[in-house]
């Protein structure tokens, strides 16, 4: 097989800065593991505004949809927040998920146990968390037409529309029963059945998909707002939980912060085969843009840096150095290396951005 090639869109804030240490690991894998990868760079979000007066050229788009995967940093910042809502820096990501069709969105939350203490929760409901969210990530609230602000006699309405298809949903169960089986065996699948029709046919079709294909995975449902309570009640529960791209959106951000910092959190969107059999795939940390940190070397790169190694694994079929990024990732903190948002006693120094990931690769070296 040809290089696999790489598209690295690091866009806005803190993005930059934790793309570098992601670069780190690559040149690490290329002279210490023999495994290299066709690079290029491009902009997106606002850095793409500044230079093209939209979050995302036709020309990155299309380099995009021709490489192996992408690997995104984060857009927006609050230079941007009043720009037209068609060229926010958001509009960037959205298309790019939109028009590749990454319909599954992989959000895992796993504690640390040397981030155990971190958490909101206590401990002993955190510890050893593992839980995966399958967010739906193509269609929904976010895409729905009509939609817009309209003016209806003398005030205005702002409106979306929460839309699924059968196929939209059956596609994305698929996908959460497939890493379940591969897991724990257990999928929960959340929506609002009991006041939206949208939600029941997420349920009617998600049992259907269950029954037809996947009836030795066990399937709960559960309504979302239940599902926000117990996920801060006793979150591990569950093992994967399947939801559409709202209650998702929501849903990752509170799973998130189980974890300790949402500086730890990588992602991978995902959508159909390709030619050559891998799928097309986006992979980005589950942080934003931090404007308040930006260029202070304070980021904690360990998201992008985990986010790159769920690449080798759901892209690249590298699953073992996948995990050997993990456990370097885990190694460094259970040496107590922190960035600032891992911070506990005052007085306790961080490192920056920078020695993080360098102590990421001397654990990789380590590993040899
Ligand atoms: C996320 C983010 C995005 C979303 C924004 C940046 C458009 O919050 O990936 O969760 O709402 O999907
Ligand atoms: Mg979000």
């Amino acid at each position: 097989m040809s290089t696999p090639s790489l598209l690295i869109l690091p866009g806005d804030g803190i993005g930059p800065e934790v793309m570098v240490e992601v670069r780190k690991i690559i040149d690490w894998l290329s002279n210490h593991r023999g495994i290299s990868f066709e690079v290029s760079e491009d902009l997106v979000g606002g850095a793409a505004y500044d230079a093209h007066g939209v979050a995302l050229h036709d020309a990155t788009m299309a380099k995009a949809q021709s490489v192996d995967a992408v690997l995104l940093g984060a857009v927006g910042g609050p230079k941007y927040d009043n720009l037209d809502f068609s060229v926010k820096p958001e509009r960037g990501l959205l298309r790019l998920r939109k028009e590749m069709d990454l319909f599954a969105n992989l959000r895992p939350a796993q504690c640390f146990d040397a981030l155990a203490d971190f958490s909101s929760l206590k401990r002993d409901l955190v510890a050893g968390l593992d839980i995966m969210i399958v967010r739906e990530l193509t269609s929904g609230s976010y895409f729905g037409e009509p939609r817009g602000i309209f003016k209806e006699g003398n005030e205005r309405v702002g409106i979306n529309t929460h839309r699924y298809t059968e196929s939209e949903i059956a596609r994305v169960a698929r996908a959460a029963f497939e890493l379940a089986q591969r897991r724990s065996n257990r999928v929960c699948s959340m929506e609002k059945a009991n006041v939206m029709e949208a939600g029941v046919l997420w349920r009617d079709v998600v049992s259907e998909v269950h029954q037809a294909e996947y009836s030795d995975v066990e399937l709960s449902h559960m309504y979302a707002d239940n599902g926000a309570m117990q996920l801060v009640r006793a979150p591990k529960q569950f093992d994967v939980i399947l939801t559409d791209n709202l209650f998702g959106d929501i849903l990752s951000d509170c799973a998130a912060m189980l974890t300790g910092s949402l500086g730890m959190l990588p992602s991978a969107s995902l959508g159909s085969p390709m030619d050559n059999g891998r799928p097309k795939a986006l992979y980005e940390p589950v942080h934003g843009s931090a404007p308040d940190i930006t260029g202070q070397g304070k980021a904690n790169p360990s998201a992008c840096v985990l986010s790159f190694a769920m690449a080798l694994r759901y892209s690249f079929n590298m699953g073992k150095e996948a995990t050997r990024i993990e456990n370097a990732v885990e190694g460094v903190l259970a040496d107590g290396v922190r960035t600032a948002d891992l911070l506990q006693a005052d007085g306790e120094q961080p490192v920056t951005t920078s020695e993080m990931g360098n102590a990421i690769v001397a654990r990789l070296t380590a590993s040899l």
